[in-house]
């Protein structure tokens, strides 16, 4: 089991907590725009039902929490960025958001029905650490069900980024790296689910896709420099007379997926639940 001080300490939490303080305020029109789409299948997968009470972990601006509220749940979301918490409580100011880290829910065993965590699970340094809480806190039956990123080469809306740096770009910008590796497989959630204490028979974990509008590959690059942090952390350290390069090759990966409607492009996430 990780220490404490390691939690809080770690300097991927660190480069995080910056990061998430900092898109705060415009993530709620920018990358908020690509998850909120989504929030309904996830909701639908935690099995979420009127009356119930739902906890929303690492919730951001809000908005999976005001969904489930929406559908008559009683819900509750946790961040560990005061400024993520300003942003939901402003937007929602009927639902209870509170200042949280995933992995030290300050919350009594058995307090909710359903725990969901919207795009929340890969920026945790001890995502076991965070679901082993989301178990400990679900009463007895309840669900909880999270959303990641499918890795690059299954998912348009990053690979197209990704391939950009790779190919026009420097690729090898150094960032603080989880601890605990990438979580872009299904057999990773898979297994995140099982070490936390959830029922075999119950899992479900599979892949899940959206449609992005966006007017060009550029503008899917600022949603992720203004909305995002390790993206946009790695699009921010590129050399200036590579950006050009870069804005390119996106533009030109992204031509494959214009149709009548414009660009829309896949975003694929795996979505991954388990019963307590
Ligand atoms: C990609 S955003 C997702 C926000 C929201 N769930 C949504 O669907 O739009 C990731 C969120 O995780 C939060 N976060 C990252 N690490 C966290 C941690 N250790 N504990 C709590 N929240 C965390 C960030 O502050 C940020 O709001």
């Amino acid at each position: 089991m990780v220490r404490r001080s390691e939690v809080i300490d770690h300097p991927f939490r660190n480069f995080e907590h910056a990061g998430w303080e900092q898109a705060a305020a415009a993530y709620a029109e920018t990358f908020g725009t690509v998850t909120s789409l989504f929030a309904p299948a996830l909701l639908d997968a935690a099995g979420l039902r009127e009356n119930m009470d739902l906890l929303e972990v690492a919730c951001g601006s809000g908005f999976v929490a005001a969904a489930a509220a929406a559908r008559g749940a009683r819900a509750t979301g946790v961040d560990f960025s005061a400024n993520m918490v300003a942003e939901a409580r402003k937007r929602y100011p009927a639902l209870r958001f509170q200042n949280a880290d995933a992995e030290e829910l300050p919350f009594p065993d058995a307090a909710f029905d359903c725990v969901v965590i919207n795009f929340g699970v890969h920026h945790f340094p001890f995502p076991q650490r965070a679901l082993c809480e989301a178990h400990r806190v679900l009463r007895a039956g309840g669900r909880a069900a999270f959303t990641v990123w499918a890795a690059p080469e299954q998912n348009a809306l990053h690979g197209i980024v990704t391939q950009a740096i790779r190919e026009a770009g420097d690729a090898g910008v150094a960032l603080p790296a989880s601890p605990s590796g990438t979580v872009t497989e299904t057999a990773t959630c898979r297994q995140l689910l099982l070490e936390a204490g959830f029922d075999s028979s119950t899992l479900q974990v599979g892949t899940t896709e959206a449609l992005v509008s966006v007017a060009s590959a550029r503008s899917l690059i600022d949603i992720f420099v203004t909305g995002a942090v390790r993206m946009a952390a790695v699009i921010k350290s590129q050399p200036r007379e590579k950006l050009p390069g870069i804005f390119a090759a996106a533009e030109k990966a992204a031509e494959r997926y214009r149709g009548k409607e414009g660009l829309r492009i896949p975003a694929t996430a795996i979505l991954a639940v388990g019963t307590k």
